[in-house]
């Protein structure tokens, strides 16, 4: 053979090779690198509201823009002012390294804090970069006395963030009084890619600019156990977590008559057991929800968590938690009201868990003897409604994709005279 044909049939390997390899991408290739479909530019975007401090006296509001701007502002107002005056805040600016996202590694992460603001109030903000508006959006600070709300909870989004972006975005019109949005973790599925939270913020744009989006941390937020380290970074949230742990990574909110108890189970469950124990003994909340990812009360086959029962089902048992909010499974299920690993007669008397799952990736569902619904290979978005004019109650519908009511319940309970504000 001449040079001349193993030169010729040389090049027609890479021109096979090469068109074989474009379809699936270099990041599939080679998994340390990935493009993001939304780079970032010099206009504000990924507006994303948080809560770190008390949701009725504070808003976290945190954008993005290129590495090429250098100031960010945002201005804020209450909508209802006749004064079109607007106070200007000045954000901390970080600058966001993710080698691995090839086409756009670097982005300017904004975030402002808002204190003292008054509760049950709507307020207007836009944020800027170097001078360029975002439109105006506005977002309404939580009641204070404690009155009735609504919140969303859902499980892992993790894969097919634009299918989830369409179930968040139907939950939001079809309920749009709703307060926050609580994600039970696998937020995305390589959770260090910051792509994948391009994604995410992209598929919820319209509806985390308004209200508050309450995450917590799922074993694809920390690949191969590692920090979850853009979770950290691209959240603002709240500090009070146990002092063994990162902080950030679990944490307590106060929202109305509510304690929300946000824990990381991939973390150190005793040290989360301490630090439960202290949110719990001195709170009059009515009501208590737990919200972490690995199940209690496993809706796949072959899963369990002995351990977790035993270092923190014991607490919800003794202090009471309504309800377990739960991922990770990848299917639907609500547990018969379970107290120390058994059925009991009423929710007065036990916690309810939840297993479900937001995103596309669905696996195969087990009946369980404490399961008192389960759903296989449903995407499921649930509204909790809580009202507290004269009884307290919770109502939970877990709604399809259609806006199918798929599992529902009510819990009322005896309304007991409590301090108007709760500890
Ligand atoms: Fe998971
Ligand atoms: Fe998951």
């Amino acid at each position: 053979m001449n040079k001349k044909l193993v030169g010729i049939l040389f090049l027609a390997c890479i021109l096979v090779i090469g068109a074989s390899i474009a379809p699936i991408g270099l990041g599939r290739l080679f998994p340390g690198f990935h493009n993001t479909d939304f780079p970032s530019n010099i206009q504000p975007e990924q507006i994303c509201l948080t809560w770190n401090g008390d949701p009725a006296t504070s808003m976290t509001i945190q954008w993005r823009s290129s590495p090429e701007v250098d100031d960010g502002i945002l201005q804020f107002r209450e909508s209802t002012k006749t004064d079109m005056s607007v106070t200007e805040v000045i954000p901390n600016k970080l600058q966001l390294t993710d080698s691995g996202t090839r086409n756009d590694p670097v982005n300017n992460r904004f975030s402002v804090v808002l204190n003292n603001l008054t509760p049950e109030t709507s307020y207007d903000y836009r944020v800027a970069c170097d001078g360029a508006f975002s439109e105006w959006r506005a977002f309404t600070t939580a009641p204070f006395p404690a009155q009735s709300f609504s919140f969303v909870y859902m499980g892992d989004p993790q894969v097919g963030l634009d299918t989830w972006g369409k179930l968040v975005h139907e939950a939001d019109t079809r309920h749009p009084d709703t307060a926050f949005y609580v994600v039970a973790g696998d937020n995305v599925n390589r959770g260090n890619n910051r792509d994948e939270w391009d994604a995410l913020f992209h598929a919820a744009g319209g509806v985390f600019d308004r209200k508050p989006y309450v995450p917590a941390l799922g074993n694809h937020d920390c690949p191969g156990g590692d920090r979850p380290r853009l979770f950290l970074e691209l959240l603002t949230l709240p500090e009070n977590g146990p002092r063994e742990l990162e902080q950030e990574r679990a944490y307590s909110l106060k929202y109305g008559n509510a304690l929300f108890l946000v824990l990381d189970s991939n973390s150190d469950l005793e040290a989360q057991a301490r630090w439960m124990e202290e949110q719990m003994n001195t709170s009059l909340a009515t009501w208590k929800f737990a919200v972490y990812h690995h199940p209690a009360y496993s809706s796949a086959p072959l899963r369990d968590n002995v351990e977790l029962r035993e270092k923190w089902g014991v607490l919800f048992d003794k202090y009471h938690v309504d309800m377990a909010l739960q991922g990770h499974d990848h299917g639907y299920l609500r547990t018969r009201p379970m107290r120390g690993g058994k059925e009991v007669a009423s929710p007065a008397e036990g916690t309810i868990y939840v297993v479900s799952v937001s995103g596309s990736k669905l696996y195969d569902v087990e009946q369980h003897e404490y399961a008192e619904k389960s759903l296989e290979r449903v995407c499921t978005y649930q509204i909790i409604d809580i009202e507290t004019e004269n009884q307290d109650k919770l109502t939970y519908r877990a709604y399809d994709m259609d806006g199918n009511v798929r599992d529902e319940f009510v819990i009322v309970k005896q309304k007991r005279l409590q301090a108007s504000r709760i500890k």
